[in-house]
């Protein structure tokens, strides 16, 4: 019989943590919908002590969503844990996820304790979870440099205090695949009282290594893995979920299975890039553009031939369809709004209206209107909020001419000007706009990217801004790049803390 692996989803909470990936409440209940068909049993859903958007996001995610347990991060800390069971209290299917760091060096640097103290530490969390719920999942923060002897140790006490799921992550993303699947190993056969819980896979991807040892993890006794969409996560990441679910469904022979509907997969990496403001690395394993793209003769000639020639997986298997619908300028509201549904983004009449004309105004500039368009589309209706809007741009630049740039701002309903000159067309309009805001910000880092192929692309603009000590991010989409650019330098601002 198949052995089933539970798939815990923490694109919401260490997804989350990444700068610049911020997502508002509304944005949250999104993507956790998505992850509900897409068929997560987990959704860790935040942290609710560390702020109160999380507390609130905790609290509506339960709300929105009925299938996937939602779970809720704290410290080993009594005040973090009342804070995650308040925020539960409408969760059908509920689950506390505790812990503390075990490896020697956050005993002593972090928590200048004991090992034994730690053990302490830990059991009482977990007794004092259980209190709240009957589903308590611990971890052993930097598990991948503890000794396995202290670890299996931790791990029983955990297990004899009430946990049902321990969690063994790999913080630092230090480990090599077959150590780390050599510790979980150990802890099967060496924990009394192993078969009462379920081991957790938690690996970071610092090396490369996130997707490898959770694999061995798994092959190990491991029955949940621990996931973000993307693979998104502090530095450079957490393991990719669309990665272990297609090792899994490609390797059928392994006899592990999980509830996820692969098909989602394309639909849900776009919407969490998207609103994450995150984009995807083009040779990214699944999601990347270029992931199903032949282009070398010798293997386009064999995908000809037989597909299987150069293929292991049928783009269709994960959601990228061929003969997808590709909108045009006659294509109507039903059309866009069932595109948009399909993508995961869920609109009310009025932001269909508004997303539509822009959809319109798109498709006479560029003809064929793709799925990654219409995601941008909707990202601009959510900057319908904002109270600093660009009005105006007009730029003059070439060869051989100091560029200079008249911009207009509509902040809060009324219009200001100014012009400027810079060294290049997309400095001139920063330098105008920064005459209008009349503040020190720095532009740290701007990227520049081509939503799909052709010159009549929309560019989408990523920019990072100092202000006030403070960083800042911001998106802008447009098929001009330097209204792209000044939108994300607009949308940086509108972030700014007053
Ligand atoms: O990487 C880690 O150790 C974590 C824990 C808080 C689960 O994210
Ligand atoms: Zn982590």
């Amino acid at each position: 019989m198949a052995d089933h692996l539970y798939i815990f989803d923490t694109t919401l909470r260490d997804g989350e943590q990444v700068p610049g990936c911020q997502l508002n409440t509304i944005e949250k209940i999104q993507v956790a919908k998505q992850l509900e068909a897409l068929g997560v049993d987990v959704i860790e859903a935040g942290f609710p002590v560390s702020s109160p958007g999380d507390f609130n996001s905790v609290i509506e995610i339960s709300k929105a969503v009925t299938w996937p347990t939602i779970c809720a991060l704290t410290r080993a800390v009594e005040k973090d844990i009342d804070c995650a069971a308040e925020a539960l209290a409408y969760a059908k299917h509920k689950r506390i996820h505790t812990g503390i760091g075990t490896s020697d060096l956050h005993i002593k640097y972090k928590f200048n304790s004991t090992r034994e103290e730690i053990i302490e530490r830990a059991v009482s969390a977990v007794k004092y979870a259980k209190r709240y719920v009957e589903d308590v999942e611990f971890y052993a923060e930097d598990a991948g440099r503890t000794d396995n002897e202290y670890l299996a140790r931790v791990v029983e006490a955990v297990i004899k205090a009430g946990a049902t799921v321990v969690n063994i992550p790999d913080t630092t993303g230090y480990c090599l695949p077959h150590e780390y699947g050599q510790k979980i190993k150990y802890l099967m056969e060496h924990v009394d009282g192993i078969d009462k819980a379920i081991i957790s896979t938690h690996c970071h991807n610092d090396l490369g290594m996130a997707t490898a040892c959770t694999l061995e993890g798994v092959l190990n006794g491991a029955r949940q893995v621990e996931v973000t969409i993307n693979g998104i996560g502090e530095r450079a990441g957490n393991t990719s979920a669309e990665e272990v679910a297609m090792i899994l469904k490609c390797h059928h022979h392994l006899g592990i299975t999980t509830n996820i509907n692969t098909t989602k997969i394309a639909a849900t990496s776009r919407l969490v890039s998207s609103l994450m403001n995150m984009p995807i690395q083009p040779n990214k394993a699944i999601v990347g553009r270029n992931a199903f793209a032949h282009s070398s003769g010798i293997h386009q000639d064999g995908i000809l031939k037989n597909v299987e020639t150069y293929e292991i997986i049928n783009p269709k298997e994960v959601g990228i369809d061929d003969n997808s619908i590709i909108l045009t300028a006659r294509s109507g509201h039903a059309a866009l709004k069932h595109r948009l549904e399909v993508l995961g983004v869920v609109v009310n009449d009025d932001q269909l209206h508004s997303i539509y004309e822009n959809f319109l105004a798109l498709a006479d500039k560029k003809k064929e209107v793709t799925d990654d368009d219409v995601l941008v589309l909707a990202g601009e209706e959510r900057k319908n909020a904002h109270a600093i809007r660009l009005d105006y741009l007009q730029v003059t630049s070439g060869q051989g001419v100091r560029p200079v740039a008249a911009v207009t701002l509509d902040i809060a309903g009324e219009k200001f000007s100014s012009a400027a000159d810079g060294n290049g067309p997309v400095d001139a309009a920063i330098n105008a706009i920064r005459n209008i805001i009349r503040r020190q910000v720095t532009v740290k880092e701007f990227t520049i990217q081509a939503n799909s192929r052709g010159s009549n692309d929309i560019g989408k603009v990523h920019m990072q801004v100092e202000f006030d000590g403070r960083i800042y991010y911001g998106f802008g989409a447009n098929t001009d790049i330097i209204a792209a650019s000044a939108e994300a330098y607009v949308d940086c601002i509108n972030k700014f803390k007053k």
